[in-house]
């Protein structure tokens, strides 16, 4: 229902977002009560939170959000912000564990005073930071937490980001269509996080609903980087194909042992291994591993191509999925935001009200986004159509990789 109105260009022009960030009295003034509203001078813009992770492993995957969050700040200003109204997101370092989620999450309420927040990084960090939000009654939606159970922590709390459950099983039906001999499989999980968890109970059963044989599960840290132990159990029982559920840094470093203690089959990747930036960790090595995916560069709608081209001209290389739902996070925000104002001058809702009632507005819509048409369940779980699964291409250096679209 939005889409038509949201390629309606407004004719107004923007400044740049970093000015539009400077002169947001909602950033510059910490002191401001929760019962001002969210534009507090007719020109000041409206605060989107974005909380990721800029520091810490857990940045191999925010970085990438962070650019895509910023690409849609500019790209919704640069087409008439929220009914003419610039947005400016606030950014905010939830780096690599709970209590920075928890810290990242009470600076965008209380200080930034943002109507809603596109953010943590990790499930792990979303159990423990968005039952704040909610408390407080602000809307979240997770860009990237695939565990089970997120749109369950309570009802200011959605995501843009399809569960395990949907996306993991596509990856193995393609290992299958590569190799249809594959018998034996050996998963690996990292056993101290929320997402690795809940996605390695996903693929267990995809194999099991497969008729596969589960030779082994290994258990990690995603703080550890020596997996020969785990790995020489696994190569000692011949699996024909090896599954991971961990984040970069140590799925990474796993598939790198894997392939040099002498295993040479394929690798299926989960999730928190979705990016270019274990090219460095695994080299030549992450060659061939597969991972399913929620966004495809290629997908066919305005938004996309727009979105692309302005990855593309800064980033000289196609966007990861990481990035698209980032930028389609704060996408639906501003969607959200421009059909409630349409309803109710929001410059007139106290931001407690507009919170509340913006909630209502996201999980009722239909966006067209670089993940193709998305909506939600009442309960604020994404309903998305398409996903694919890509192979890692790496050149013999190990220096250039890229993701390769599978059909
Ligand atoms: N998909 C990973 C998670 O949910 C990043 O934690």
């Amino acid at each position: 229902m939005f889409s038509q109105k949201f390629f309606t260009k407004a004719a107004i022009a923007f400044a740049t977002a970093t000015t539009i960030i400077a002169c947001n009295p909602a950033t510059e003034s910490p002191d401001s009560t929760t019962e001002s509203t969210a534009r507090e001078t007719p020109d000041s813009a409206i605060t989107i939170g974005v909380g990721v992770a800029q520091t810490s492993n857990v940045a191999l995957l925010g970085q990438e959000q962070v650019i895509g969050a910023k690409l849609a700040e500019t790209y919704f200003n640069d087409n008439g912000g929220i009914n003419g109204t610039p947005l400016a997101i606030a950014l905010q370092d939830v780096a690599g564990d709970e209590q920075g989620a928890i810290n990242a999450f009470n600076t965008l309420i209380n200080q930034d005073k943002v109507v809603g927040i596109v953010g943590p990084t990790l499930s792990q960090q979303a159990f423990a930071a968005d039952p704040i939000a909610n408390r407080a009654q602000i809307p979240v939606l997770g860009p990237s937490n695939t565990a089970q159970g997120i749109p369950q922590i309570g009802e200011f709390i959605g995501r843009v980001s399809a569960p395990v459950a949907v996306v993991a099983p596509n990856a193995v039906k393609q290992a299958l269509k590569i190799d249809p001999n594959i018998k034996k499989v050996a998963v690996f999980y990292a056993q101290n996080d929320a997402f690795s968890k809940s996605e390695t109970e996903t693929f267990q059963q995809t194999v099991q609903d497969f008729s596969l044989d589960l030779v082994t599960v290994q258990k990690f840290q995603t703080t550890d980087t020596d997996f020969q132990s785990q790995v020489t159990t696994a190569i000692n029982l011949t699996p024909d194909l090896v599954i991971i559920s961990g984040l970069a840094a140590d799925g990474g470093n796993l598939v790198k042992q894997l392939r040099e203690l002498g295993y040479d089959k394929l690798i299926i990747g989960g999730n928190g291994l979705n990016t270019s930036n274990i090219f460095p960790v695994c080299q030549a090595k992450c060659d061939g591993v597969l991972i399913a995916q929620a966004y495809s560069p290629e997908l066919e709608n305005e938004i996309n191509t727009a979105f692309r081209t302005a990855y593309v001209n800064e980033n000289k290389s196609d966007p990861p999925q990481f990035s698209a739902q980032a930028f389609t996070g704060v996408q639906v925000f501003v969607e959200a935001l421009k059909a409630l104002d349409a309803k109710t001058p929001i410059k007139d809702l106290p931001l407690p009200e507009l919170r509340i009632q913006l909630r209502d507005e996201i999980f009722a819509g239909t966006y067209i986004t670089p993940l193709g048409e998305i909506s939600f369940t009442e309960e604020g779980e994404l309903v998305q159509k398409q996903f694919y699964v890509a192979q890692i291409k790496m050149d013999e250096s190990g220096e250039n990789g890229s993701f390769k679209f599978l059909e």
